[in-house]
């Protein structure tokens, strides 16, 4: 529900006006949509209307309009609605940083003031600081300095709000004299409720966070958020095995109690829409076979409709010329082998020894199969198969088809489970999920840890006890 008065989500996130720290690369990822093309002429290389790209935003968002509505209404409704702190989850290539990525043009759009950070790398906190200190340093309406002495600021500074212009008085933020994380958040948000606006927090790649930096954050914004009831609403995003690590550290209970969402893959109608509005945008023209063929192929991923997209309108030869189902047949099988590289192969190297044989196992017996099968394939107890099944299941490389049996999910391809070797694992690079850059993956022994709820972090074959970082 929306507050009475407020806006709709259609509208906005709420009739706020503080700047957006971020300003800049909010407005970057705006010109990659269609509705700043216009004004910027930045956007998607020349030539194609799809984003093959992790963290891109699509000509076409769809399958999350529901999604959106609800977050979007959580956090206009402000710290008492649930969606005001959630956590989006996915397998690579579903749209997780996408989602973000629109939360937070929406929000700053609004006026919002937006932290847009990832815990792909380390000294998450220290950056999460840093980009308050920045939003303190680009706008002088924003105090965001904490006092070390405790005292009270107390000065007036000019301020510039966008269109408007006004003066700020700021005085007693702080009770602790203590610089950490949280009272940095608390004198932000602090000053954005002066302008009855808000601060709104993401975290992409979260499933990556280091155990001692998540415990830290979730108990500073749980305190913040929950506690002190102040307007900073937060958004995760990661991988679906968080419900076995983070989800489940009793020294982060902050996450279990955010509102989780798993995005669900995108269905036949979605897969259309995806392909065709592009094309047609765009200038192009796509036969009733081929646009039937390609959104069939789609797999229910955003990843792999952009990448066939992409692929098709390139060997079409499109605008000039119409995207037939010949160009999509040769589109599909070139998009499948992208798709293996950029999402099969970091997804196998996530496996540990055993779940990769299982994998294995599955795929040698066309993607189905049964507990018992696989048992007898891997050479694992019934009962050991079905636990590394549904830690599987859990975490998007198979699907439970009900009495045991279990299928493949096409998150990682048959050909990588049955020839994980030609395709060269140990020294691909990579793209990282954000798309920001690349590194080399290692192999990595990720034993589940049951007492330290968490994934060892040492190397595959390791010497030693397993270490959970
Ligand atoms: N709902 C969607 N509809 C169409 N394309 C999407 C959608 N969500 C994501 N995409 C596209 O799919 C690709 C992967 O999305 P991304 O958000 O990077 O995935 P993730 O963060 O889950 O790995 C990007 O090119 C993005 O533009
Ligand atoms: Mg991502």
């Amino acid at each position: 529900m929306i507050r009475s008065g407020q806006p709709s989500v259609e509208d906005g996130l709420g009739a706020c006006v503080v700047l957006c720290p971020e300003v800049v690369r909010c407005v970057q990822k705006l010109c990659y949509s269609n509705r700043m093309l216009a004004l910027s002429g930045l956007g998607p290389p020349a030539g194609t209307p799809f984003s093959p790209h992790f963290g891109g935003t699509p000509n076409t968002l769809v399958g999350r309009d529901d999604l959106l509505t609800t977050l979007g209404s959580g956090l206009a409704t402000g710290p008492n609605d649930k969606w005001y702190t959630s956590i989006v989850m996915g397998v690579r290539g579903s749209g997780k940083t996408t989602i973000l990525n629109e939360i937070e043009d929406r929000a700053a759009a609004d006026g919002w003031v937006v932290l847009s950070l990832d815990a792909g790398t380390p000294l998450l906190l220290d950056r999460i600081t840093q980009a308050i200190a920045h939003a303190g340093r680009s706008y002088e309406s924003l105090e965001t300095v904490a006092d070390t002495t405790g005292r009270s600021v107390g000065k007036s500074l000019g301020i510039r709000l966008g269109p408007l212009e006004g003066k700020l008085e700021a005085s007693d933020y702080f009770e602790s004299p203590q610089t950490g994380l949280r009272e940095h958040l608390v004198v932000l948000a602090h000053q954005a409720m002066k302008y009855g606006a808000s601060v709104l927090l993401t975290v992409d790649e979260l499933h990556a966070i280091d155990r001692g930096e998540g415990r830290r954050l979730a108990n500073d914004i749980q305190h913040v958020t929950r506690r002190a009831s102040l307007p900073v609403a937060f958004v995760g995003a990661g991988l679906l095995e968080m419900r076995r690590t983070l989800m489940r550290d009793r020294k982060m209970t902050f996450f279990h109690r955010c509102e989780d969402y798993e995005l669900p893959p995108l269905d036949d109608v979605d897969a259309r829409l995806g392909l065709a509005s592009p094309i047609e945008d765009a200038g192009g023209s796509i036969t009733a076979d081929a646009l039937h063929l390609g959104a069939s192929a789609v797999n229910g991923s955003p990843y792999r409709l952009q990448v066939i997209g992409d692929t098709a309108w390139r060997l079409a030869g499109a605008p000039a010329k119409p995207i037939t189902v010949d160009t999509v047949e040769s589109a599909v099988t070139a998009a499948n082998r992208t798709v293996e590289k950029n999402i099969s192969i970091p997804a196998w190297q996530d496996l540990t020894g055993r779940e990769k044989s299982v994998l294995t196992s599955l795929a040698g017996r066309n993607g189905r199969s049964n507990v018992a099968r696989i048992a007898q394939d891997t050479g694992i107890s019934n009962r050991q198969a079905s636990g590394l099944l549904t830690s599987l299941r859990d975490s998007g490389y198979v699907a439970a088809l009900g009495d045991a049996d279990y299928a493949m999910t096409g998150l990682v391809s048959p050909r990588v489970a049955l020839d994980p070797g030609s395709f060269e694992i140990d020294t691909v690079e990579t793209k990282h999920e954000t798309g920001n850059r690349t590194y080399p993956k290692r192999l990595r022994c990720r034993k589940w840890m049951p007492r330290a709820r968490a994934y060892c972090v040492m190397g595959e074959g390791h010497a030693g006890r397993c270490r959970s970082g």
